[in-house]
């Protein structure tokens, strides 16, 4: 049953919902989320997050907050101190994340900022962008006998954080999954590259997944730059290891109407 209440009514805050959107597909949504959804006075959402999702609170006052790589975005403070005031005036408040709220999703600073408020909260996990790939591709990512580890790991540090060695743990798992990076290809590659993993490694760019748009390019690291001219600006993510052996197996068919092998192409050419 919905909590309701009206802000001139409403005595104590109400409560506040980090919920993962998944990678886009509505019918991605976990059932919780859906319901939440359903019950929601106001949901703060995420650039990424589908406009289909949209009809699943239609009741909800929606409110954009989204943070787009290289767009202007809402600074975290001032998502932070939304969500303390939509939860004085609200029952019921959504914020929707693309993806899972715990992962490359700032989910830490929201939770400490409602918790200093005395707001409470809850997290409802989504399914990330990762299994969302993985899924559209048909590529297990822990293929027995070829991947024992995954490591998800993002190059990007927001503005006024100190670099990292993004690609030293990337050297050292069998399957690595790199969110925020398919915009600067060949600077990724030349980090890979550095950190010792072979010119040779499949690697595979997934934009838009799960997503009626979605499209894998897949080739060699080496041909990581020339795969990425092929993005359509799309979400996208950059996946390596041997599991994408897998594509090629399959002719890249599975659920990848839009599959291109670059070598092949070159070919044809
Ligand atoms: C800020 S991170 C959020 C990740 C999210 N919390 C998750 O678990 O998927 C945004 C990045 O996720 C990746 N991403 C999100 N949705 C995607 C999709 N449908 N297809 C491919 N990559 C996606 C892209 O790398 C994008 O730049």
């Amino acid at each position: 049953m919905a909590r309701t209440a009206s802000p001139a009514t409403q005595a104590r805050p109400g409560k506040v919902y980090l919920v993962g959107a998944g990678p886009g597909a509505a019918d991605l949504l976990t059932v919780r989320a859906h319901r939440l959804l359903a019950e929601a006075e106001v949901v703060l959402y995420d650039a990424l997050v589908g406009p289909d999702l949209l009809s699943c609170a239609p009741q909800a006052r929606w409110v954009p907050v989204g943070k787009r790589c290289g767009q202007r975005s809402s600074a975290q403070a001032f998502i932070n101190k939304q969500l303390v005031d939509a939860a004085h005036g609200h029952a019921v408040v959504v914020r929707l994340k693309g993806g899972d709220p715990m992962l490359f999703g700032r989910a830490q600073e929201e939770l400490a900022a409602l918790r200093a408020a005395g707001i409470e909260h809850e997290v409802v996990p989504g399914i990330s962008a990762a299994f969302g790939a993985a899924a559209g591709m048909g590529v297990s990512l822990t293929q027995r006998g070829l991947s024992r580890s995954v490591c998800f790991l993002t190059p990007a540090v927001g503005r006024g954080e100190a670099g990292h060695d993004w690609a030293r743990p990337a050297a050292a798992a069998d399957t690595v999954v790199l969110y925020m990076a398919s915009r600067q290809a060949a600077a990724i590659r030349d980090g890979l590259l550095q950190a010792g993993i072979e010119g040779e490694r499949p690697v595979a760019l997934v934009e838009n997944a799960t997503l009626p748009a979605q499209a894998v390019h897949a080739g060699r690291l080496d041909d990581l730059p020339r795969l990425a001219e092929r993005l359509t600006g799309g979400p996208a993510l950059v996946v390596l290891g041997d599991v994408l052996q897998a594509l090629a197996a399959c002719g890249g068919a599975h659920a990848c109407d839009t599959y291109v092998r670059v070598d092949d192409q070159q070919a044809a050419a």
